[in-house]
């Protein structure tokens, strides 16, 4: 069995990483499928392959890059993880800890997490950014699972306001100054990789989802356990199965991008700009 990494593994790869990448940043930002563009605003760049990170973990999924790019979003130094991991590539729960605490160990505090979901409240369209309040996590397994590395947090931690509500107040308000306005909900995790069935669909709803995707959820529980703030950005790619009738979820995936990517990224870069504002909690 591979030996899990402690304390020390994780600081070695935040000083590699640090090494590299001149003025620390204090904002991360975890750029969802199809989501890369963003990285195209950043300025001043260093751009660091996952695979040239000794220790590091390494992506695999079509669509990510597979990079940290760190520089200036507006006038904040940001560290963007162009490709996250997955739980369906084949990482244990417990590895997809790793970029937030290195996060963590460079001295972010604030942690901007986007993707591309699927819509299951009724009231949502596809091309709809939603701020998720609060998440679902019933596959019942945690990152944390295991001997805790007390450096980072407490053996048992909250999951009240994992995704802090100034920051949720703050997506809100400067989508309607950009002229849209988002969705807020509660992002259900349904790991994959195939997309859920119509009765799947349904029992979310139930439950109070309005978003279903395969990520984030085990990087917001890291979060929480080392204290950062935490904001998430939901793209609705597309309708969940039971709203959708012979359809290929993927192709729409590609598409919506096309159509919203250049929403989402002015939202994300105003979002970042105003950070400095006194509105990090
Ligand atoms: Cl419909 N389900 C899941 N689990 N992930 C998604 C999705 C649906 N659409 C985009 N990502």
């Amino acid at each position: 069995m591979k030996k899990r990494p402690d304390y020390e593994c994780y600081r070695k790869i935040a000083d590699h990483i640090r090494e590299r990448i001149g003025t620390p940043p204090t904002v991360g930002v975890v750029l969802g499928t199809c989501l890369g563009e963003i990285e195209n605003e950043i300025m001043d760049k260093t751009e660091i392959f996952y695979k040239d990170i000794p220790g590091f973990l390494v992506s695999t999924a079509p669509g990510h890059a597979g990079k940290l790019v760190c520089g200036t979003l507006g006038n904040r130094r940001v560290l963007c993880m162009a490709g996250r991991f997955h739980h369906y590539e084949g990482y244990s729960f417990e590895e997809l800890r790793m970029p937030v605490y290195v996060f963590k160990l460079l001295g972010i505090r604030t942690l901007i997490l986007t993707n591309a979901a699927g819509a299951v409240n009724l009231n949502f369209e596809t091309g709809d950014i939603c701020v998720i309040k609060d998440h679902i996590n019933l596959c019942g397994v945690s990152p944390q699972r295991g001997e805790n590395i007390p450096e980072f947090g407490e053996r048992f931690f909250s999951m009240n306001d994992v995704y802090t509500p100034s920051l949720r107040k703050l997506a809100k308000e400067t989508a309607v100054e950009l002229g849209f306005s988002l969705q807020e909900g509660t992002y259900f995790f349904a790991p994959g990789p195939q997309f859920e069935t119509p009765a799947e669909i349904r029992a979310m709803r139930l439950l109070g989802a309005d978003m279903v995707g395969m990520s984030t959820v085990p990087e917001a529980i890291t979060a929480a356990h080392c204290r950062m703030d935490v904001l998430c950005l939901s793209l609705a790619t597309n309708l969940s199965a039971d709203r959708v009738l012979d359809h290929d979820v993927t192709e729409d995936v590609n598409q919506v991008e096309d159509v919203v990517s250049g929403r989402f990224r002015s939202l994300l870069t105003a979002i970042v700009n105003r950070l400095d504002e006194g509105d990090i909690s």
